[in-house]
């Protein structure tokens, strides 16, 4: 294997120090764990973009709430390495709870304005989870680059946001969301679906491009068109918790004169939480 695994900050490191040395670039690409072509794809983008490739497989307790999948989320740690290592990763940072959190642990990054919008009205502390580990790995690691998803619209939102705010010295590059051949968005929580609710949920992507098509096509009522496809997705089966219509720069509701759209969405499937949007510029007539 070429893949080099290490559990420590000071391993990391050490083996980052020796990169620098000799003048390498590194790309980062953060995960949970649990890889799927997803995944995958951001390693791959990150490869041909610098001479190192760092992943961190770390599924993060501060971004679960109560009642949250922390203790069910799947870890298949030895399947990804050998993923990982297929594709030419060069190193997997794969450190424990205590090695990320000490115990007097007590600050936490807000990103005041996002993290409550969307996903974050009902997965409270979501996002505050989610900006303080990608702060602290930006920290650990300090990449040129860090790679993330699309289909997480929001939290690139969210990090992209920091980076600035923070004056964090790396490159945020977004890479487009991998999809099944019906169009659901590859998940590691794809893997809750039983076989009949696996049918029902490309509904969701579907919903959110006939939305866009609908836009597309001259509908000017962002309300109703969102009331439309939240009874539609109720009708497919699904229980939607938002659909919103969003200007890209801040998520917040679009406006007939904002361009940049994408539209956000939420649904629950039986006990799995599905999230997918789409993205796209309103052609100037
Ligand atoms: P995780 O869900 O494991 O995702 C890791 C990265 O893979 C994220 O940037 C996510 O947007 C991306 N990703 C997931 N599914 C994708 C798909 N179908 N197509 C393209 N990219 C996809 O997101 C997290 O972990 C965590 O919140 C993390 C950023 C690691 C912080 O803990």
């Amino acid at each position: 294997m070429s893949l080099s695994t290490v559990t420590t900050i000071q391993a990391l490191r050490d083996m980052l120090k020796q990169w620098r040395k000799a003048g390498n670039s590194v790309a980062f690409v953060p995960t949970m764990g649990n890889l799927h072509d997803g995944h995958l794809q951001l390693v791959k983008k990150a490869k041909e973009c610098a001479d190192k490739v760092v992943v961190s497989l770390f599924v993060n307790p501060t971004q679960f709430g109560v009642g949250e999948d922390f203790n069910h989320y799947p870890r298949t740690e030895s399947e990804d390495t050998k993923k990982l290592d297929a594709i030419g990763t060069d190193l997997l940072f794969l450190p424990s709870v205590s090695e990320i959190y000490s115990e007097n642990h007590r600050t936490s990054v807000s990103v005041s304005g996002l993290s409550n919008l969307h996903c974050g009205k009902t997965r409270v502390g979501h996002f505050d989870g989610v900006a303080t580990i990608v702060c602290k790995l930006f920290n650990i690691v300090q990449p040129d680059l860090a790679y993330f998803g699309e289909k997480d619209f929001q939290q690139l939102t969210l990090i992209r946001t920091l980076v600035r705010d923070l004056n964090i010295p790396v490159e945020i590059c977004g890479i487009e969301t991998a999809r099944e051949a019906d169009g659901l968005a590859m998940s590691s929580r794809n893997g809750y679906l039983s076989a009949e609710e696996r049918l029902v949920a490309p509904a969701l992507y579907r919903s959110l491009c006939q939305a866009r098509d609908s836009i597309l096509a001259g509908e000017q009522n962002y309300p109703a068109l969102e009331k439309k496809l939240i009874l539609s997705l109720r009708e497919a089966g699904l229980q939607p918790e938002y659909f919103s219509v969003c200007r890209q720069s801040d998520l917040m509701p679009a406006g007939l004169d904002d361009i940049d759209l994408v539209i956000l969405a939420a649904a629950r499937l039986g006990k799995t939480r599905l999230i997918d949007n789409v993205y796209f510029s309103k052609v100037l007539l």
